[in-house]
């Protein structure tokens, strides 16, 4: 089954919500799974067809952390899932590989799966070290306590995130089988990888169908129902 992942940022109401998942209702069928990850005041139980995940999840259990919301917290919503490591909120929070790992941990105790975001910068990947970076994105960002099926691994070449640039498409091949290899290598064969940045209802067939790409997760074209639902369509 392919997963279609949305990660609405910081935008979006809880009607555009209400009328999302009612649209995505409409068209899905069982060979893909919706997500959507939207921010914490929309934060509620999905439907069968749409799982709702948080875009963070803080590193501790409670306590004098303000503007922080715990994996526990999330989960009381109804909502079953969560980014962790994404590269805006490794930007912005400062976060490393090892935080990440902390954030996944306290999701997976929490009853929510985590969908762990690697990727390489733009000076990385011209400095030539962007698999290392990847590869140790993975065996670092992975909590100790994780099994098979807990997590699920995003790939997002950072340079790319919300420009209209994709890497080439043996690029993305190249990069989804190194992260499958470290997965195995670490003992997980169960895990998906999604592919995310600049995915658009024009590529996404193409890039859905790769090897080792069993998703993908949409940014900016995840908003409109204009953009997002014909992501759905041409991703079958
Ligand atoms: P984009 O964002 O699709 O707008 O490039 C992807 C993401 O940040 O998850």
């Amino acid at each position: 089954m392919k997963i279609i992942a949305g990660n609405w940022k910081m935008n979006g109401s809880r009607a555009e919500l209400d009328d999302m998942i009612d649209a995505i209702s409409r068209v899905a069928t069982d060979d893909v799974q919706i997500m959507l990850f939207v921010p914490n005041t929309m934060l509620r139980a999905g439907n069968d067809t749409v799982m709702i995940g948080a875009q963070n999840v803080s590193k501790y259990t409670r306590g004098p952390h303000t503007g922080d919301v715990s994996a526990a917290m999330v989960r009381a919503t109804g909502a079953v899932a969560t980014l962790v490591g994404h590269s805006e909120t490794r930007d912005e929070l400062h976060d490393r590989n090892a935080d990440v790992a902390e954030r996944a941990a306290r999701a997976i105790r929490n009853g929510l799966r985590p969908v762990i975001c690697v990727g390489e910068t733009e000076t990385e990947r011209k400095t030539g070290i962007g698999t290392d970076v990847v590869t140790w994105g993975v065996r670092e960002s992975v909590p100790a306590c994780a099994t098979d099926g807990d997590f699920i691994i995003a790939y997002e070449p950072r340079w790319a995130i919300g420009r209209g640039m994709t890497p080439a498409m043996s690029d993305i091949e190249n990069m989804h089988k190194i992260i499958r290899d470290t997965l195995i290598d670490m003992g997980f064969t169960n895990t998906p990888i999604l592919y995310g940045a600049s995915v658009n209802a024009q590529n996404v067939r193409k890039i859905i169908n790769l090897e080792n790409v069993d998703g993908v997760l949409v940014g900016g074209a995840s908003l409109k129902k204009q953009d997002f639902i014909p992501i759905i369509e041409n991703a079958k």
